[in-house]
């Protein structure tokens, strides 16, 4: 690979695609070489407007030498035929949340990849977040003392409108849910700090919104180091977008970080740094335009390095299937009635 940039192909130029267009615009070691839709007119406005060859069907857009990084922003369901085919094709793959739906579809897109020596990628880009990036870095630095709890609440807003945008929005096949789709950013941040994920046990209701999967949920479950946590989400919050927040707390220290989209720091207490507190709540971000944040920017910019320097991109296939676990889980647990064990989320 000699060339000094690297080629990007984008499959699925529906909303989230222009947070990609966005970021593959803002870094110097990237290009849009190609772009794709089934939808004719979405591929032609998207190649005219980002300046790159339309395709309308993705095997051959991969047929390209000049795209090494694939990106999917297609509908989850479909996330891991496009991975995998991808991958096959000898591209590297960077997949938007959920990974996939399914378990076995995350095992053969991890198998796909390692195969052909290609890297996976998940977009989880809150993991980015500076306020994220802090409570993490204080997690590492053992500030917290013993983790005692955590907490994810998502707090959102979408009507029938939003679900009648397309038809996929809320299916069983390629959507889920409040917890798969929208809430999926956070669980991924619960379980990251949390280490892990043991066991879960939920509730789950289509309360308000005509769609086949939960639009409110809550759940309990403990993480791998002993510590217990709590999910909440819904879509149904009236009348409008209310938070996404992530708490943490220790022996030694509290930290929430709220605002829209987990970006803005609400509690920031440690024993052992009582005066950064102040610093930390005046640095708090405004919220973003939107609940996708600011992280895509940043988590490509990984990308390309974990690929220039050969080692895993921040959120590998084996990380993105975690919060996807935690999910499906859940789903197990509501239609068992009971909590239920986890394998793969305590690696
Ligand atoms: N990271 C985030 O914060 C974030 C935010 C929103 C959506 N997403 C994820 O991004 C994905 C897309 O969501 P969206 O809101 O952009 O949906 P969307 O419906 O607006 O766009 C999806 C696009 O994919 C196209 N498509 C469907 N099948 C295709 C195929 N086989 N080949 C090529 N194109 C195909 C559709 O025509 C559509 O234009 C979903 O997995 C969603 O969960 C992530």
């Amino acid at each position: 690979m000699n060339r000094k940039k690297l080629g990007f192909g984008v499959i699925g130029c529906g909303r989230i695609s222009a947070k990609h267009f966005e970021a593959i615009a803002a870094l110097p070691t990237a290009e849009l070489a190609a772009v794709c839709d089934v939808v004719l007119e979405r591929a032609d406005r998207a190649a005219v407007t980002h300046g790159a060859r339309g395709y309308y069907t993705y095997p051959e857009l991969l047929k390209r030498a000049d795209v090494d990084i694939v990106t999917i922003a297609t509908p989850s369901g479909s996330h891991a035929e496009i991975a995998v085919a991808a991958a096959q094709a000898g591209k590297h793959v960077l997949v938007e949340k959920p990974m996939a739906m399914r378990a076995e579809d995350l095992d053969r897109m991890i198998e796909a990849c390692r195969r052909a020596g290609v890297k996976l990628g998940v977009i989880h880009q809150n993991r980015f977040n500076p306020a994220v990036r802090a409570l993490r870095a204080a997690l590492e630095a053992g500030r917290f003392g013993r983790l005692t709890h955590a907490q994810a609440t998502v707090r959102w807003h979408r009507d029938e409108a939003y679900y009648a945008q397309a038809p996929w929005r809320g299916t069983k096949e390629q959507d889920g849910g409040v917890l798969m789709n929208q809430s999926i950013h956070n669980i991924d941040l619960l379980q990251w700090m949390l280490g892990g994920v043991e066991s879960v046990f939920g509730y789950t209701a289509t309360a308000l919104r005509p769609i086949e999967m939960e639009d409110v949920a809550v759940a309990v479950l403990r993480g791998a180091g002993g510590a217990l946590g709590v999910i909440e989400a819904a879509t149904t919050i009236y009348p409008r977008n209310l938070e996404e927040t992530l708490n943490v707390f220790g022996a030694t220290g509290s930290a929430v970080i709220g605002g829209l989209a987990i970006n803005r720091v609400e509690t920031w207490d440690f024993a052992d740094g009582a005066a950064e507190r102040e610093a930390m709540l005046a640095a708090r971000e405004a919220d973003p335009p939107d609940v996708y944040g600011f992280g895509h920017t940043a988590l490509f910019a990984d990308m390309i390095e974990a690929v220039l320097e050969d080692r895993p991109p921040a959120v590998p296939g084996e990380e993105g299937r975690k919060a996807v676990e935690i999910v499906l889980g859940i789903y197990r647990s509501v239609a068992e009635g009971r909590p239920v064990p986890l394998s793969g989320g305590v690696k």
